[in-house]
């Protein structure tokens, strides 16, 4: 992004959707920032942030700071990683690869989406970094299992299953608009197969064929379980809002959850994420990893995300505004800006490393 394209540089992640607004087709920008029907729980999610209210520790040495944590094992330089989004090359040319190149570069891990429009095979040749795959079951299990095994040899170290989409949410701008991906862009992961079935149904966009026709809204838990039984991979599973179903992700021994609401995109009405977290974090008490996204837009909202019991955040859109205002460049930017962020709030809240980052901080404003 320089200086003689725009005149100003975003200084928040709320002013890079402010300027990705002005240089996005209007069906690109309606669809990545469109939530369910009336968008309650979209802005709930951000809303829920600014009730919280934090108490910072005075007179602590923090000049060393350190913000690096492990998820899974694998460290990364922030509790902050890139979340499952689709369709990147509606952002910037480069698409996927330029996220995966932001993610390197600010040493964290991208979750690649089942919705990316570069293969898997492009986007792990594009970098070093670590990489995890969002996965949708589909129908055919052929189709389900060729993915996996797909992803597993290249490497991807963990599939992130998306639990709480067995029909896309209605976003009605989306319908307003009749979205369908730009002429040129596809679904890779799935590719050919895609294009079967968009044929068979040529009145239909094509992300909706992929969602009625490709997924299957049959799954259950024991459909997660067979994933399991192929694959080696450590399983997360991406979309669970009650502790009833986080105990359950524990009894049936996965490796990590994403409390998410699929960023108010599914479900309208559900709970901010942030405000479902003290609970979950209280249920799974450890024993597996909590990992958090929706309206996450501030470092001080990485901090309360931690202290309410995240191993570490994922952030979506604030990715996709970073592509379009300035592509790689844009999306590093981007986690630059939040990564700077949570390390003054962390300085400012008194504490020195991320493990520090406890419910002791945290307060609720009440009116
Ligand atoms: C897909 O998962 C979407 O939210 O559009």
């Amino acid at each position: 992004v320089s200086g003689d394209i725009y005149p100003k540089l975003p200084l928040s992640l709320s002013e890079y959707e402010e300027l990705a607004g002005s240089v996005l087709d209007k069906p690109a920008y309606d669809y990545y920032r469109s939530g369910a029907n009336d968008e309650i729980t979209l802005a709930e999610n951000l809303q829920a942030y600014k009730r919280i209210q934090l108490y910072p520790r005075i007179l602590v040495d923090v000049e060393k700071r350190d913000l690096t944590t492990t998820v899974l094992g694998q460290e990364i330089s922030m509790p902050i990683m890139i979340a499952p989004t689709a369709f990147h090359k509606m952002a910037c040319p480069s698409g996927e690869i330029a996220t995966a190149q932001a993610a390197e570069k600010n040493q964290t891990l991208m979750v690649l989406s089942s919705l990316s429009t570069t293969t898997p095979e492009e986007v792990a040749a594009s970098t070093s970094g670590p990489l995890w795959f969002q996965l949708y079951i589909y129908k055919d299990r052929d189709l389900t299992k060729r993915v996996i095994h797909r992803v597993e040899e290249l490497g991807y170290k963990a599939l992130c299953i998306t639990v709480d989409a067995p029909l896309l949410g209605r976003r009605e701008r989306d319908v307003r608009n009749t979205f369908s991906l730009p002429k040129g862009l596809t679904i890779a992961t799935v590719g050919d197969y895609l294009e079967k079935a968009m044929a068979e149904n040529a009145k239909n966009s094509s992300l909706n064929v992929y969602f009625t026709n490709l997924l299957d809204q049959s799954v259950t838990w024991r459909d997660v379980e067979w994933i399991r039984s192929i694959s080696e991979l450590p399983i997360i599973l991406k979309g669970v809002h009650r502790t009833d179903d986080a105990i359950r992700a524990v009894e049936h021994g996965f490796d990590g959850i994403v409390v998410s609401n699929h960023g108010g995109r599914q479900l309208d009405t559900v709970p901010a994420t942030i405000n479902l977290l003290p609970s979950i974090s209280d249920a799974v008490n450890g024993r597996l990893e909590i990992f958090l996204d929706g309206g996450i837009r501030r470092g001080t909202d990485v901090i309360k995300a931690l202290a309410l019991g995240a191993r570490a955040v994922l952030i979506g859109r604030p990715i996709l505004w970073g592509l379009a205002v300035g592509g790689y460049e844009g999306a590093s930017a981007v986690l630059r800006l939040i990564r700077d962020e949570t390390d003054l709030a962390m300085a400012l809240c008194g504490i020195s490393n991320v493990s520090e980052a406890t419910k002791d901080l945290i307060g609720y404003r009440t009116a």
